[in-house]
């Protein structure tokens, strides 16, 4: 393997995942993950985060063909996710002097997961560490997207080591640094990692992204994805629109279906925002569509109209998953729109009512509850609600 490098003595020593299906055993991730982990050689040598467990041996094959049998004088804990801190509790067992370096509740965490050592140096906002001709500052960023998150800073090189803010999915095929790959890749596959892990956390990001603006940054190290050091601004515009909820015009339709009554009627819906002029119109059946995608479409588009059968006198259970996980997310400032069907009793809209209020975006339209198969009066409601709804955005 070649050495690759970020700077004359900072070395990048991540691995691919191509193995997993899932991330975090949730979120589908098809084009892979890389676990990034960066080792620091100076008069002390620092390690900043660590790999996934599956990918240990690789990891030290990396660290010793850079620093041979050195030991390392630092472990750098910017995130305790076990993504970052798998090889934790072996690095300790090969370098039993090394000391972590984190904050309060880092090592609240280390001991949940049972690496204790007293060998640990607490840090907090704007304290440094000097490696030699490196130094390293600290700065906390709670809940971006665990409470012990921190970014550390090199002051000579300007690089910040971002942890998982300004990551994406997708493994660095060849490409290490942003200018080596070509960007349309890891502008989906960035921001669904956004959207899935960080995006319930809008305003804590707004809040770190306000804190690290006085910093001069020429290169971003996340823990996963590209190196950052020719389009910073791009993923940071990228990370100020997603984190404000700034939404494009567009409509995602969710539907649930068995017999295909309720897929008419979303049909129906799209003919029809189509021929009002809304290009951006995304359909997703709740039973292929994973709702990590429905939800990466919600932060892209301003409209969402969702429509389920009744089933055992309740939603669909697969539209359920996906109001489910959009009500944890808790994405902000949408128009909504409401539909369904049913044949012997109701109930599914009556729940899609319940998820109206407790999201609280407007409801552009009374909901509509077809019975069976679809009908003219119906049919007429429901280019209503796509009227409705595409008035909406076209006078945004
Ligand atoms: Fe990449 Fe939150 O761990």
């Amino acid at each position: 393997m070649q050495d690759i490098k970020l700077s004359n003595n900072i070395y990048y020593v991540g691995c691919n995942d191509r193995k997993t299906h899932l991330f975090e055993n949730i979120w589908p991730i098809p084009h892979g993950i890389s676990y990034n982990s960066y080792l620091i050689v100076d008069e002390k040598i620092a390690l900043v985060d660590t790999v996934e467990r599956n990918f240990i041996d690789e990891f030290f094959d990396s660290i010793e063909r850079i620093i041979g049998k050195k030991k390392i004088d630092y472990l750098i804990i910017n995130h305790m996710e076990p993504d970052h801190s798998g090889a934790l509790r072996s690095i300790m067992q090969r370098y039993p002097d090394i000391v972590l370096v984190g904050n309060k509740k880092t090592f609240e965490f280390t001991e949940s997961f049972g690496a204790r050592t007293a060998n640990t140096l607490q840090v907090k906002d704007n304290d440094t560490l000097t490696l030699g001709k490196h130094t390293l500052q600290f700065q906390m960023i709670p809940m971006v997207h665990w409470p012990e998150t921190m970014v550390s800073y090199e002051e000579s090189t300007k690089t910040l080591f971002s942890g998982d803010a300004f990551g994406s999915y997708g493994t660095l095929d060849g490409g290490v640094f942003d200018d080596e790959t070509n960007l349309n890749f890891f502008e989906e596959e960035s921001m669904r990692y956004f959207t899935n892990i960080v995006g319930k956390y809008c305003p804590q990001t707004q809040r770190a992204l306000k804190k690290l603006a006085p910093l001069d940054i020429k290169m971003i190290a996340a823990t996963h994805g590209p190196i950052w050091r020719s389009n910073l601004d791009w993923i940071l515009s990228k990370y100020q629109k997603w984190s404000t909820y700034t939404t494009e015009t567009g409509v995602v339709i969710l539907y649930g279906s068995m017999y295909g009554n309720t897929q008419t009627m979303a049909e129906v819906i799209a003919r029809r925002l189509a021929e009002r002029g809304i290009k951006n119109i995304r359909i997703h059946d709740a039973s292929k569509s994973h709702p990590s995608y429905v939800v990466n479409d919600i932060f892209k588009y301003k409209g969402f109209i969702v429509g389920t059968p009744t089933y055992n006198g309740s939603v669909f259970p697969n539209v359920e998953t996906v109001l489910s996980t959009i009500l944890e997310m808790k994405p902000k400032n949408h128009y909504l729109g409401v539909f369904g069907n049913f044949l012997w009793s109701g109930g599914g809209v009556k729940k899609l009512n319940a998820f109206a209020e407790e999201i609280k975006w407007e409801l552009v339209n009374e909901p509509i509850e077809e019975k069976g198969a679809l009908k003219t009066d119906k049919f007429e409601e429901l280019i209503k609600l796509a009227d409705a709804m595409a008035d909406k955005l076209l006078a945004d």
